[in-house]
């Protein structure tokens, strides 16, 4: 009997359990081909590095009410911008999310560029950034790695080697593991299923879409993982 691909088992549970966030397309709208806007797509993955999702979302309603479209942000008063970002921290971030804005709409005429190296080569984006709207507004099968998403890999394989010199590794088992259908599914499924189910204490094995491949839980210490450097 075949078995199911792990991308086919984690997005089937997607089907079932992905969270309804306001940036996001459902599973089954993505299915019939809409996409989400790169700009909204972009913003909020900036405002969530580091920040939590309840924390982002009367800043995510806020900022494109005031700034519906990139162009706007980008010919905002940079006080403005920071000032509507305080209380989300890291500021560096809000600078960045300034500047980037400024070179979609100067040099790319307000339109996001639609792979994951044209949007690297934008100002204050980075790896992740780069990826994660490659994947979720363009369908591109990026290899998207957060926090989340290396505990997943971590205890899906079991990874002994620290962090955070196992990355490399673990980006390339990401990137073995992203499937060529639905990728912008499949990163955003990855992200909630260690955000709900793979969480760092008392995690949920039972319910999760791994639960028979999963190598930390097959030796009973899925936190044990992912093994950090000792400080
Ligand atoms: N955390 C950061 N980006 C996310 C996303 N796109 N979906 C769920 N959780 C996230």
């Amino acid at each position: 009997i075949p078995t199911l691909t792990h991308a086919a088992k984690l997005l089937s549970w997607y089907d079932r359990h992905h969270r309804e966030l306001p940036w996001r397309v459902s599973p089954s709208a993505a299915k019939a081909g809409k996409r989400a806007d790169p700009y909204h797509v972009w913003l909020s993955e900036v405002m969530l590095q580091q920040t939590t999702v309840q924390a982002v979302k009367p800043y995510f309603a806020k900022f494109l009410e005031r700034w519906p479209k990139v162009t706007d942000l980008a010919a905002a008063p940079s006080e403005d911008v920071m000032a509507a970002w305080a209380g989300l921290g890291y500021y560096a971030r809000a600078r960045n999310l300034k500047k980037c804005s400024e070179a979609v709409a100067n040099d790319y005429r307000g339109i996001f560029p639609d792979t994951e190296e044209g949007l690297r080569a934008l100002p204050g984006i980075g790896d992740y950034t780069s990826a994660a709207v490659a994947a979720i507004a363009f369908n591109r099968p990026s290899a998207v790695m957060d926090g989340n998403v290396e505990r997943v890999i971590s205890r899906l394989y079991a990874i002994d080697a620290p962090l955070p010199g196992s990355k490399p590794e673990m980006k390339a088992r990401v990137r073995e593991l992203t499937p060529t259908d639905r990728p912008g599914d499949f990163a955003q499924a990855m992200m909630d299923l260690g955000a709900t189910i793979c969480t760092p204490k008392r995690p949920a094995c039972a319910l999760c879409p791994f639960r028979d491949d999963c190598l930390a839980l097959a030796e009973h210490e899925p936190e044990r993982f992912p093994v950090k450097a000792a400080k």
